[in-house]
């Protein structure tokens, strides 16, 4: 087993990597919340296919053990839903003293990471993340949300959980584009943090390959987030890099309702449209374009921006989260293969720096 530790000022929590880990959660869990009752949080996909694992495995453990789950995908992540789920936590009794557990993957984790922070003023959790996206990037870090009509996570918090549990077996049941959505994370991390991390993923062949090798790759990414995440646990400063590519890919998964790019695809988009600004006006070392759409291409991701309205996409960017004052934006930007940095961009400039050189 794995293990990282992450050590905050006012919180530390474990990571704890294992094949077939979700068998033994409840035992885990037994000496420090003895007697509690558990409440796990799920989507329909995710409930068919673990839930009945995690729930004998916490009854075994002496827990009371009830559930809540959700319709899968981005649109669960709402005030609505998360009013459900309040509903439900009333409804089976749940007191400060008991527990959450997340298990599924980004919305998931989000949504029931936000619902811990904010019921009876915050309730104890545990992440479960089940897609490769969960287990490198979300489930670590304590940021939690849900979406609101103008943009992604415009409601959240900063709540970390107790532990995160990562068992890498459950990601033989994704899907293949579930898969590749992941690996859009996995490749940020490379180019952002870790060259080897993009060499190993070259060096496969097929998913089989990556699949089998999947806990190591797991390692190397939450052992960057833990390092980003301990200097700057209120993404004020060096934890922003988590975001290259997030600006744009935002955008753009707004733009298309949530319905035509996957997270991690629209990532991929954000990622290539900015690097390949950014080695033609001489800020990124050459040679990383290429590199990257072949990597994307590789693990079946997309590298071409769509035609889009600009003007619509220039105002959703303008609209994120990550402006650090009215008119800045925090845009992050490779300097080279592995090596990323903040650049302060005026909005009025971010068309420039985005592949969209002429306003629609
Ligand atoms: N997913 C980016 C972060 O946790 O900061």
């Amino acid at each position: 087993m794995n293990i990282i530790d992450i050590n905050l000022r006012e919180k530390c929590y474990k990571i704890y990597i294992e094949r077939g880990i979700l068998k033994y959660v409840g035992e885990k869990l037994k000496s420090s919340y003895e007697g509690r009752s558990i409440v796990v949080i799920t989507d329909y996909n995710v409930e068919k296919l673990y839930l009945d694992i995690l729930r004998e495995s916490l009854l075994n453990a002496g827990f009371k053990v009830n559930s809540i789950s959700i319709p899968p995908g981005e649109k669960s992540k709402t005030l609505e839903m998360l009013k459900k789920v309040y509903e439900n936590l009333c409804k089976f009794n749940i007191r400060r003293s008991d527990i959450i557990i997340s298990l599924g993957g980004g919305v998931v984790g989000d949504l029931a990471g936000f619902a811990a922070a904010t019921y009876l003023r915050g309730i104890r959790y545990i992440q479960i993340p089940t897609s490769i996206l969960a287990q490198v990037d979300s489930s670590v870090g304590g940021k939690v949300a849900v979406d609101l009509p103008w943009g992604k996570n415009l409601v959240g918090n900063f709540y970390h959980p107790d532990a995160v549990f990562i068992d890498p077996e459950v990601l033989s049941s994704l899907n293949d584009r579930f898969f590749s959505d992941g690996m859009s994370e996995v490749i940020k991390y490379g180019f952002i943090k870790d060259r080897s991390i993009l060499d190993d993923l070259d060096s496969y062949s097929n998913r089989k390959d990556v699949l089998n090798n999947i806990d190591n790759i797991i390692y190397k990414c939450c052992s960057i987030k833990r390092e980003l995440v301990e200097k700057d646990e209120r993404d004020l400063g060096d934890r922003m890099m988590l975001n290259f590519g997030h600006t744009l890919g935002h955008a753009v998964e707004k733009y298309y309702n949530y319905e035509r790019y996957s997270h991690g695809e629209a990532v991929a988009i954000g990622m290539t449209a900015v690097t390949g600004r950014t080695e033609e006006m001489g800020i990124t070392k050459r040679g990383a374009y290429d590199y990257m759409k072949y990597i994307l291409d590789k693990y079946g991701l997309p590298t071409c921006m769509p035609d889009l309205n600009r003007k619509e996409i220039i105002d959703s960017v303008a609209l994120d989260k990550k402006s650090s004052g009215k008119d800045i934006l925090n845009l992050i930007v490779l300097e080279e293969v592995g090596k990323a940095k903040i650049m302060k961009v005026k909005i009025s400039q971010v068309q420039h720096f985005l592949f969209l050189d002429k306003i629609k």
